[in-house]
């Protein structure tokens, strides 16, 4: 009942504060190795930073975590998690930050957080950073003031982005105007070690990045009653091998012990693997021949050999609305032929996932203003980055790629004015204004960047040799313009 009133104010709160000022431009923060505090190891993560002076970490986006938490100086003396010491996304020594309060009475807004790592809370200031090329500085929206975790004992990686349906983070950027509303985009990427792929990911609050997803836009409400709150249901999973043979691992004549026609399932950056339900799972097993295993430590499932060239699997997942994600052959068995699908017992009562692997493929855009969350397929290469402002209660819509001609004719500023970016061209303009038109850019830049680009694409799973759209002319090569 209580909680029946909270939802009810909220939605009278949302519904009186109609005034999102969508001409905010939002904020970018780049996902992948770095250097950070208290630790020699490059870290996959968030570019944050917290404390005066900065202490810089890699923090793991949530989006079931309300807080965003760092890990402790002290927290490996007081932990189970492997490799501690190259593994917690950084370090916070606390008593070295001139502006952390602890604050002893604080009530959680993670109750249901299931034991992972417990910590002390106080206020502290948070840095956001973007950082574009990697050759130039980072730029920072400061937050100061606003609370935080800092987790003293536990056993996973504890430097996470609390992006959940109460993140504090998310309010304190939305109730100070820094940002368009409470809205959030996340891709994660593929960089980090379980993931075993070179592409970076983002976030993007209060907006959403249009050059990362491709396609239709789907929408999905929330189901506030979940601990992740966004969840989709699944009507079908084909393995495929090529064209003409698709096996569906929900095919009861094929697998006679099937039951499941659909099943719901959390999407989660908690865990790498899917979960899928026990007779799926089992199904998978039998077409894969594969084994138990746990080799990450995530109970993922090892098939008994790899692919051959001329006959990759691919696993496609079917949502109820049409939506297909696959995920790729390299992702699927790799050369080490482990899964990215984790066992499941026959009386696991657990939610199913869908989990980094699957976000590994896919562009998640949440509005927590009204309670809707929107999946469509991830641009994974060559893509430029085009932060716009993602104003609540709208669709996102993926970056139209111009012809060149286009550019070539109008140049930039024609562009933009000329309303090729259409209604986002004011945020556009904008953030040029903030982030982009001061930085030189001339031709050696660009070619070192895209030297780099196909340096670094060499250890990506696709390798490419050519870029695959037309970079805009030399003289108007945009400021967003960015090889990943
Ligand atoms: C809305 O945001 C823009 C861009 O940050 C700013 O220039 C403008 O003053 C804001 N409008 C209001 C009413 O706060
Ligand atoms: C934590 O462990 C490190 C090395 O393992 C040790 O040097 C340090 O004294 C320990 N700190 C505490 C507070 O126990
Ligand atoms: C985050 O807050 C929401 C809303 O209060 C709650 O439902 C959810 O369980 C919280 N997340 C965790 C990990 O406790
Ligand atoms: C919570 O953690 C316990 C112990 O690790 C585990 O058995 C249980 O399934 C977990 N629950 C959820 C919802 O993850
Ligand atoms: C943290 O990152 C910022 C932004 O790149 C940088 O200016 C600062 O020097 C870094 N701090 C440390 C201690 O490396
Ligand atoms: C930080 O915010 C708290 C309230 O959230 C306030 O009580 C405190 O005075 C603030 N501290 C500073 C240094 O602004
Ligand atoms: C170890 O964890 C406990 C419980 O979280 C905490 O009270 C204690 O201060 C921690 N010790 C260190 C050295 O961080
Ligand atoms: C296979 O995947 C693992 C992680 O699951 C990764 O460490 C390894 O580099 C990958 N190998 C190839 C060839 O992609
Ligand atoms: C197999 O599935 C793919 C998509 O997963 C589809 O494009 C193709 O038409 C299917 N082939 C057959 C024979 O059903
Ligand atoms: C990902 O970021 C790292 C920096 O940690 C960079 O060295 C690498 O080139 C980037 N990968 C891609 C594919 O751009």
């Amino acid at each position: 009942m209580a909680s029946l009133l909270y939802l009810s104010a909220i939605v009278l709160f949302v519904q009186s504060t109609v005034a999102f000022n969508c001409s905010r431009p939002p904020i970018y923060v780049d996902i992948h190795k770095r250097a950070v505090h208290g630790s020699d190891a490059f870290q996959y993560g968030s570019f944050i930073g917290v404390g005066t002076p900065a202490q810089n970490q890699s923090l793991w986006p949530s989006i079931s975590q309300n807080h965003t938490s760092f890990a402790a100086s002290t927290y490996c003396n007081n932990s189970t998690l492997k490799n501690c010491a190259t593994s917690t996304g950084g370090l916070f020594d606390f008593s070295e930050s001139s502006s952390f309060q602890e604050q002893d009475d604080y009530q959680t807004k993670d109750a249901n957080r299931n034991g992972t790592f417990k910590g002390i809370y106080g206020t502290d200031d948070i840095h956001l950073y973007t950082h574009y090329f990697e050759t130039d500085g980072a730029t920072q929206n400061l937050v100061s003031n606003t609370t935080i975790e800092v987790a003293e004992s536990g056993s996973i990686t504890p430097a996470i982005v609390g992006m959940g349906q109460a993140s504090t983070l998310l309010d304190t950027l939305a109730a100070r105007d820094m940002i368009a509303g409470r809205t959030y985009s996340l891709y994660i990427g593929q960089g980090f070690d379980r993931a075993g792929g070179a592409v970076n990911g983002s976030n993007t609050f209060g907006g959403y990045d249009s050059g990362r997803f491709t396609g239709d836009v789907h929408r999905y409400p929330m189901s506030l009653n979940r601990r992740n709150p966004m969840a989709v249901k699944v009507k079908d999973i084909v393995l495929s091998s090529d064209s003409k043979s698709n096996t569906s691992l929900f095919d009861s004549s094929k697998f006679p012990d099937t039951k499941t026609t659909s099943f719901d399932a959390e999407i989660t950056t908690d865990q790498f693997p899917l979960s899928l339900p026990y007779d799926v799972t089992q199904n998978f097993m039998k077409q894969l021949n594969a084994q138990e295993d746990n080799t990450w430590g995530d109970n993922s499932l090892k098939a008994a050999s790899g692919p051959s060239a001329d006959k990759p699997l691919s696993l496609t997942i079917v949502l109820e609305d049409g939506f297909t994600v696959t995920i790729p052959p390299e992702v699927l068995i790799n050369a080490s032929n482990i899964t990215p699908i984790q066992k499941r017992d026959a009386d696991d009562t657990r939610p199913y996932y869908l989990s980094a692997a699957f976000l590994g493929q896919v562009y998640l855009m949440a509005d927590y203003e009204s309670y809707s969350f929107y999946l469509a397929e991830a641009v994974q290469k060559n893509a430029p980055v085009m932060p716009v402002s993602f104003c609540p209660k709208s669709t996102p819509a993926p970056y139209e790629y111009p012809k060149q001609n286009a550019w070539v004719r109008q140049g930039l500023i024609g562009a933009v004015i000329g309303g090729i970016f259409g209604g986002i061209g004011i945020a556009i303009t904008a953030w040029c204004f903030i982030l982009g038109c001061r930085r030189r850019r001339d031709e050696k830049r660009l070619e070192r960047e895209l030297e780099k680009g196909r340096r670094a694409k060499m250890g990506q799973m696709e390798v490419e040799d050519v870029p695959e759209f037309d970079p805009p002319p030399k003289s108007a090569t945009p400021f967003f313009w960015k090889k990943r």
